[in-house]
């Protein structure tokens, strides 16, 4: 364990240095509170595809604080739940799409929650490279979003693709809000 993870009073292991918080879903449907379960992404690698095939998984989103990333896993890939900062958003909605690789406003990698508002904090999207598979590092990267280290693909705080090898967006889920706070991923 790095000098950055650490177990809390539940025995999560919780990553202070990244302030990430790493859920894994292993049922059919798994409420992902951040009370819940979890363990670092890589302790589960070696599972069975079984165990990682959750069908959907919910989050409360309000237990994000802004500036902080939720890793849930599903279907056996990383989903990144960002709560952005102010500034994180305006750099996503002032970006000219004539800039983009894959051209794609903001607002249409947000899905309007319960009251049919586009929650712009709340950033939902599948955390793998278009590349070839590998988790890109949040808060990273030229343009102030996640960076995929493999070969260099640099995302911006939208998640779309703005320098690298990487061919499109990183991708965004099947996702619903059941509730004010709550997501249902898949
Ligand atoms: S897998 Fe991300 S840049 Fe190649």
């Amino acid at each position: 364990m790095s000098d950055t993870l650490h177990k809390d009073a539940h025995g999560e292991t919780v990553d202070e240095g990244k302030r990430d918080f790493i859920y894994i879903a292993t049922g059919a449907v798994a409420a992902a509170g951040v009370g819940s379960l979890a363990w670092p992404l890589v302790a589960q690698m070696g599972k069975a595809a079984d165990t990682l095939a959750a069908g959907s998984v919910e989050v409360d989103v309000s237990k994000i604080a802004e500036g902080q990333q939720l890793k849930v896993l599903w279907r056996g890939k990383p989903v990144f739940i960002r709560h952005r900062t102010a500034k994180e958003i305006s750099e996503a909605e002032n970006t000219q799409l004539a800039v983009l690789p894959d051209p794609q406003t903001d607002n249409e990698r947000l899905i309007p929650d319960t009251a049919g508002k586009l929650r712009p904090e709340m950033l939902v999207m599948i955390g793998v490279c278009t590349h070839f598979g590998c988790i890109p590092v949040g808060e990273a990267g030229d343009f102030d979003g996640w960076y995929c280290p493999c070969h260099g693909s640099h995302y911006d705080t939208s998640g779309r693709i703005r320098k690298g090898p990487a061919p499109t967006n990183m991708e965004i889920p099947d996702y619903q809000y059941i509730s004010e706070n709550v997501i249902k991923v898949g």
